[in-house]
């Protein structure tokens, strides 16, 4: 395959790139720790396959099928569902592949995260059905909080869930839909260093390409994606939008329409 093979740093400025690849790209970075490449300029960094959607990449409406309530509100499908799908199948495996072999409780981070965790722990039942080797999975949730309408309020709200003190001495697989600067992420894994979990994982759906990331990237990315407002697939605007199959770009009309 002619592949565009780029090496980014945390912040996501390009540092080195080669050939390109129609449509998708499918990147190197260098700083993800489940990558399995040195990359000699950056000794000592392991790096991973990520899987980019540019930033001109969007499928008109008309091609896919979108609830009729919503079609006035979006501007193009970015992931249609079934990439997501396919996309999260192999995750599940790479997961089982490092994971595998110790009990792993899963932490769905609410709401946005519930159908990709609901999508990923299906594919992971999958691989305990159908391998001689198979890991004990159970659950847990969490209720974050940090935006209104579709600007990052800073303060990360724990609003529900699980209690965490019953992560102790366990092998976390935190399960979110977007990292966008990482606030987030970072506020979560904070709060779970204080109740000692033997290991933490994170896989994140999206992960934003943005200037306002602080720097940190999850385990296992599904997609880095543009700078834009997404909604669908349980990510929302302001609740809505969760009852759409695919990962779409909010228009500006729709953030008035629903503001709160
Ligand atoms: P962060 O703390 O800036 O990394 O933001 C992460 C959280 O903000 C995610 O868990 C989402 O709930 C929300 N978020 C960030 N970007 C988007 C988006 O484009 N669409 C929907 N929710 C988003
Ligand atoms: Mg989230």
């Amino acid at each position: 395959m002619d592949c565009d093979v780029r090496v980014y740093n945390p912040q996501g400025r390009e540092s080195k790139s080669g050939p390109s690849c129609s449509g998708v790209k499918v990147c190197e970075d260098f700083w993800s720790p489940q990558l399995h490449i040195y990359v000699p300029s950056f000794p000592k960094c392991v790096i991973s396959l990520l899987l980019q959607i540019p930033d001109d990449k969007g499928y008109k409406l008309d091609l896919f099928c979108v609830p009729k309530h919503y079609e006035e509100d979006l501007d193009q499908v970015i992931i249609p569902h079934g990439l997501i799908m396919d996309r999260t199948e192999r995750l599940a495996r790479d997961i089982v592949r490092d994971m595998g072999g110790h009990h792993i409780v899963a932490l769905c981070v609410l709401k946005g995260g519930y159908t990709f965790f609901a999508d990923l722990l299906d594919y992971i039942k999958t691989l305990n059905q159908n391998s001689d080797k198979s890991v004990p999975l159970t659950v847990d949730f969490i209720r974050l909080k940090s935006y209104c309408n579709d600007q990052s309020t800073n303060i990360v709200k724990v609003i529900g869930g699980d209690e965490l003190s019953t992560l102790t001495g366990k092998n976390v697989l935190i399960v979110e839909d977007i990292v966008e600067t990482g606030r987030t992420m970072e506020t979560l894994l904070s709060l779970l260093s204080d109740c000692n979990p033997k290991m933490v994982k994170v896989v994140s759906l999206l992960v934003k390409r943005t200037p306002r990331s602080s720097g940190y990237r999850p385990e296992y990315i599904g997609f880095e994606v543009p700078d834009s407002f997404l909604v669908g697939y349980a990510l929302d605007y302001n609740e809505y939008f969760r009852d759409l199959s695919h990962i779409c770009i909010l228009n500006e009309n729709a953030k008035e329409k629903y503001k709160v």
